[in-house]
């Protein structure tokens, strides 16, 4: 017989993927409007229905304008390859997700990978970079262990040196900041902050993506990131709600903060299975506050498939192991998003 089981690694954080309301407007933009844009942006795939998007989200983020781009893997390693490039540096934190990392070898910059959301590193790689151009880049929030970039200090340091800051906002959108409008806005760095990059596949429950920036650095990136100008326009449904969507991404905050106590559970659940496998050594407690995911500490592979199988069977719950190659050899993790449908009781 079917069991249920909780869905713990999905980024559907919203639940907004199946929400009715969502649903119809994809259908009938698709009726309305085709299922397909048949070009690039800069061909004649960029419709009308593209630029209220842009607007939309570029208003969400507090940012003067917003470019699309097909997901957030093309928009991290579009706009870093167009931001940097031969004779300059990018500082990448040592856990940013694999499009940051794509992008850094795509952009032929020298690449100073610092050590996790260690502001002294990042400090010693600026002093590194010289005069060079520099362009720092992080996660907001870190895709396997759930915590948070020292956005402020990055954001200070980068002044300072005079380089430019890209956030990527993918985990964060959504369900991080006041309506779920991200870190940078949260800490209110909006302007601090040059590019905020951010995905529709997520919290916002779509597919697309999309970086946030002023008019200047949007024309060049339409000019220069090469994912977005040799790739064909984001599809009618995926484009279409910008309103409908952000709307129902701040009623649904409401009940996604009601899952605090499952997050709270999920986290309880790893660090007391982790505790007491000596191997793994004491595991910092994870916040699930704030946080859209919780992780667990570096650990060899086997036993981390043993430590999903123990603390999610408490839950029986489906979690996420991270193994190489997503994680370094033998730092394999478990994870687990806790969503919205959760609130309710589904899963
Ligand atoms: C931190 C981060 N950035 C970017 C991406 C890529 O986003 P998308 O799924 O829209 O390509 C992901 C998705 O896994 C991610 O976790």
């Amino acid at each position: 017989m079917a069991r249920s089981v909780l869905l713990l690694c999905s980024n559907n954080y919203l639940g907004l993927a199946g929400h009715p309301a969502l649903r119809t407007a994809a259908a009938e933009a698709a009726q309305r409007w085709g299922a397909g844009t048949g070009a690039s942006p800069l061909v004649s795939g960029h419709m009308a229905l593209h630029r209220r998007l842009e607007a939309e989200l570029a208003a969400f983020k507090g940012a003067e304008t917003c470019v699309l781009f097909g997901s957030g893997f093309l928009a991290n390693t579009g706009v870093l390859a167009a931001l940097a490039g031969r004779g300059e540096v990018i500082l990448s934190d040592a856990l940013n997700h694999a499009s940051i990392v794509d992008g850094c070898r795509l952009s032929r910059a020298e690449t100073i990978v610092y050590a996790h959301a260690d502001l002294d590193a990042l400090a010693d790689g600026l002093r590194q970079a010289g005069n060079r151009q520099a362009v720092i880049v992080t996660d907001a929030v870190f895709s396997m262990d759930g915590d948070l970039a020292p956005l402020q200090g990055i954001v200070e340091l980068a002044r300072s040196h005079g380089a430019r800051v890209v956030v990527d906002e993918a985990h964060a959108t959504g369900v991080v900041g006041p309506g779920g409008r991200g870190l940078a806005a949260e800490l209110s760095l909006e302007r601090g902050v040059d590019v905020v990059i951010g995905t529709l596949g997520k919290a916002l429950g779509s597919y697309g993506a999309f970086a946030c920036c002023n008019t200047q650095t949007a024309d060049y990136l339409v000019n220069r990131a090469r994912t977005l100008i040799y790739s064909t326009a984001l599809p009618p449904p995926r484009s279409v709600l910008p309103s409908q969507l952000l709307s129902c991404c701040s009623s649904s905050r409401r009940s996604w903060t009601a899952c605090k106590p499952m997050r709270a559970c999920c986290a309880r659940s790893l660090h007391s299975a982790a505790s007491r496998s000596k191997s793994l050594g004491a595991a910092a407690e994870p916040d699930p506050q704030h946080r859209p995911l919780s992780g667990l500490p570096a650990a060899p592979e086997h036993l981390v498939f043993d430590l999903s199988v123990v603390a999610l069977r408490a839950q029986d719950g489906v979690g996420e192991d991270g193994c190489c190659p997503v994680t370094p050899p033998d730092k394999a993790q478990v994870s687990c998003d806790v969503h919205r449908a959760f609130a309710f009781g589904l899963a």
